[in-house]
């Protein structure tokens, strides 16, 4: 066992945790935030995406032992008791049907736009090419991000 601290959507967390433990275990089991995804738990899907120090990754790719001191943001840590607008943009546009790729798909779209909140179209599907949509074809999802760019601006 390995003492672990980690942030997570601002508040401290501190467990013993084996140190075999991934991030999306430690997220899902030992935090209980149910948001983060597993789909192939390979790195293929993105379904599990993170934020860590404001880098998307993979959170079945990564041991929780070694992220001690890191700050991560899960999708149920991007709005602060409100919607966030790129939520509200996928429910405005349809951008969401089983919805297991939508927390992957949000974090991914806020990390580009956190970034670059006027990246065009372009710079925008290579930010979500990492994560893989089996019902929407993408372009509702891209159509949500776009239209996520302008309210973030409005704002
Ligand atoms: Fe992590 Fe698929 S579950 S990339
Ligand atoms: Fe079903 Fe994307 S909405 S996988």
């Amino acid at each position: 066992m390995v003492e672990v601290n980690i942030k997570i959507n601002g508040i401290k967390y501190k467990r013993n945790i084996n140190s075999m433990m991934r991030l999306i275990d430690f997220i899902r089991d030992e935090i209980k935030l149910k948001g983060t995804k597993e789909g192939c738990g390979e790195g293929e899907c993105g379904a599990c995406t993170v934020i860590l120090d404001g880098k998307i990754v993979n959170s079945c790719l990564l041991l929780a032992a070694t992220l001690d001191g890191c700050e991560i943001i899960t999708i149920e840590g991007i709005s602060n008791n409100r919607i966030h607008p790129i939520q509200e943009a996928f429910m405005e546009v349809g951008a969401v049907q089983c919805g297991y790729c939508t927390p992957g798909m949000i974090l991914s779209a806020k990390a580009i736009l956190d970034k670059n909140i006027d990246a065009t179209e372009e710079e925008i599907r290579e930010s979500i090419s990492g994560n893989l949509c089996r019902c929407t074809g993408y372009d509702k999802i891209v159509q949500g991000i776009i239209l996520a760019q302008s309210k973030l601006k409005n704002n």
